[in-house]
This record gives C-alpha cells, sequence and structure tokens, in this order.
C-alpha cells in the first residue's frame, strides 16, 4: 500500500547458551512462529507517532526512534506513525525487543535487503535495548529454524542451521522480577568485580551448551534424554547465578515429575520463559493438563503454558 512500509520480526525460545553467548560462548535456538508486525504509516506531520504503546515504553521508543534514525542511510529516514500487532509475549525472554528491532529496520530498510543486512541492522539497534547483546536473539528473529551460533561480540555471531530432529516442547512464561538489560548488566558487573565463581558458571554453561549443540546437529532422537539432562544442568547453573526463581523451579520439577526428560529457564531469566522437554507429544500433552491444573490457584501469579513441538523440515 502506498505510503505503509511494513516489517516482520519472529519470537524465539533460547534453548542453550544464554548468558555465556554474551561473552562469546556457543548458544543454539528456535525460530518460534510468534511474531511482531510493525507498520508506518505516513502522516502528514511527518513526524514520529506510536498510539498503540502505552506512556513508559513510549518514552523509551521515542529515544529509540531518535537514537536509531540517524544511523539509517538518509534515503530511509522518514519518520511516520508506528502501529504494532503482535502475539510474542512482552518482556518475558521470548525475544519481543529483538522481534521489535528486525521489524523495524525491515520496515526502514525495505524488503530489497538481504537477510545479514537486516540482522547487522538489528544487532546494533538491539543494543539501545540492552547494551551488549550477543546477536543471537535477532539472529532466531530473522533466520528460521534451528540454529547454532557462534558469538563473537560486538560483531554479528556465525550462524549455523542445525538438524536436530522432533522436539516436543511444553513452553511457558512465570512473571518475572528483572529486565534482560539489568540481568545482563548485574551478572557482567559480578564479572569484571572479580568474581570467579559467576566466571566459571559461565565457562560451564558454554560447555554444556557446545554438547547440546552436538547432539542436535547429530540429528539422532534417541539422543532427546541427553539434551534433556543438558537442560536440567543448565537450569541448575543458570539458578546457581540468582537467575531463576522459586516459583520456575516448582514448574519445572512438577513438568519433571509429569514425564518431561528435562527443563529449563529460556532468556535472561528473573522468571519470565522456560521450557520442558518430552520425548513423544503425548506426554507432553498429558503433562501440559497437569501442569494447566496445579497452577491455577496456587496463588503465585499468572503462568502462560503452552505446547510446541518442533520437527525439522
Ligand atoms: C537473552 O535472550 C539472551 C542473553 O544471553 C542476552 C544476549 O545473548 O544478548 C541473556
Amino acid at each position: 500500500m502506498a505510503g505503509e512500509r511494513v516489517g516482520l520480526g519472529h519470537g524465539k525460545l533460547l534453548l542453550f547458551g544464554e548468558h555465556s553467548a554474551v561473552y562469546g560462548y556457543p548458544a543454539c535456538g528456535l525460530t518460534l512462529s510468534t511474531s511482531l508486525r510493525l507498520r508506518i504509516l505516513d502522516n502528514p506531520q511527518n513526524d514520529w507517532q506510536l498510539p498503540d504503546i502505552d506512556d513508559r515504553d513510549c518514552r523509551l521508543l521515542t529515544d529509540f526512534l531518535a537514537v536509531m534514525t540517524p544511523n539509517l542511510p538518509v534515503d530511509c529516514r522518514r519518520p511516520g506513525e508506528i502501529r504494532v500487532d503482535s502475539d510474542i509475549p512482552q518482556g518475558m525472554g521470548f525475544g519481543s525487543s529483538a522481534a521489535w528491532c528486525v521489524a523495524f529496520v525491515r520496515a526502514m530498510l525495505g524488503s530489497e535487503v538481504a537477510v545479514d543486512g537486516i540482522w547487522e541492522a538489528a544487532h546494533r539497534a538491539e543494543a539501545f535495548f540492552h547494551g551488549t547483546p550477543s546477536g543471537i536473539d535477532t539472529g532466531l528473529s530473522v533466520l528460521d529454524g534451528l540454529y547454532a551460533f557462534a558469538p563473537a561480540p560486538p560483531a554479528l555471531p556465525g550462524a549455523r542451521r542445525l538438524d536436530g530432529f522432533p522436539l516436543h516442547f511444553l513452553i511457558g512464561a512465570a512473571p518475572r522480577a528483572g529486565s534482560t538489560h539489568g540481568l545482563v548488566a548485574g551478572l557482567r558487573e559480578r564479572i569484571e568485580s572479580g568474581d570467579g565463581d559467576a566466571w566459571g558458571v559461565i565457562e560451564r554453561l558454554g560447555k554444556l551448551s557446545a554438547e547440546a549443540i552436538g547432539v542436535l546437529a547429530e540429528g539422532d532422537s534417541a539422543n532427546v534424554t541427553e539434551l534433556g539432562r543438558l537442560a536440567d544442568a543448565a537450569h541448575q547453573e543458570l539458578a546457581n547465578l540468582g537467575l531463576s526463581t522459586s516459583y520456575v523451579d516448582q514448574l519445572l520439577r512438577l513438568g519433571r515429575e509429569s514425564g518431561a526428560v528435562g527443563g529449563k529457564l529460556s532468556g535472561a531469566g528473573g522468571g519470565g520463559a522456560f521450557y520442558l522437554l518430552f520425548k513423544d507429544p503425548e506426554t507432553a500433552d498429558a503433562a501440559h493438563r497437569s501442569l494447566s491444573a496445579v497452577r491455577t490457584g496456587n496463588g503465585s501469579g499468572e503462568v502462560t503454558l503452552f505446547r510446541f513441538s518442533w520437527v525439522p523440515e
């Protein structure tokens, strides 16, 4: 449509490597079908308007636009009215801000720009939201599928598509206490002040992630139990860093009791996204039913739970 520029960014499920990716360790994750669609409508005032956005986010995004726009090519800077439709839960660890960055740069730069150009610009944009992104969230938002990343911050990570095997998840989002920016910055402060325990955890998380990438690259579904074991071990390390909550721990415990081979938080933590992995869809469906029954009325706040199976093409 004339006078309308459109961009789309996907949500993501990080499987392994959150936080350690910021320090250059490998990570892997999946693109989700949830997405954020952003439209920029020309307006007579020729300025930025954000009618869909609440006051707090509006201030943040106005600053974002002021910082970002001058970095775009001169002929791609025209402001307008931004309209957003999204089914990615916001601020939960499913990559809503990365999807915002991807959708925005896609709308501004136009559909003829190649994937790497969009990823590069979205990666620079994401730095506005959380300072030192590894690039894996924007990567999963731009690319489509199961990917391993070799982060090289502040540059873009290398990305490799993985064969994988059918993965049956129960995915959840619990109330969140911190932001990605705060959690990444807090951990950096600990590491820079010489906290050897925190650095040890980062190294072990990186190693677990590398092992998980090996399992997924092999593509043998008989190894799903091993993947679950690695998820449990990675969750324990993230919990050691204070990144889990007792509520997420409890939901993961219940999931394992309901037949999950393992599970962990996903993304920056502090509550937010988590996943449980199952050998087959039937066990995952049954666990979905039992966890849905348990969580209602336990008083720890709303949890979103959904079933998701990823199957290689
Ligand atoms: C957030 O989804 C993942 C983190 O590792 C940050 C990043 O990689 O940029 C916590």
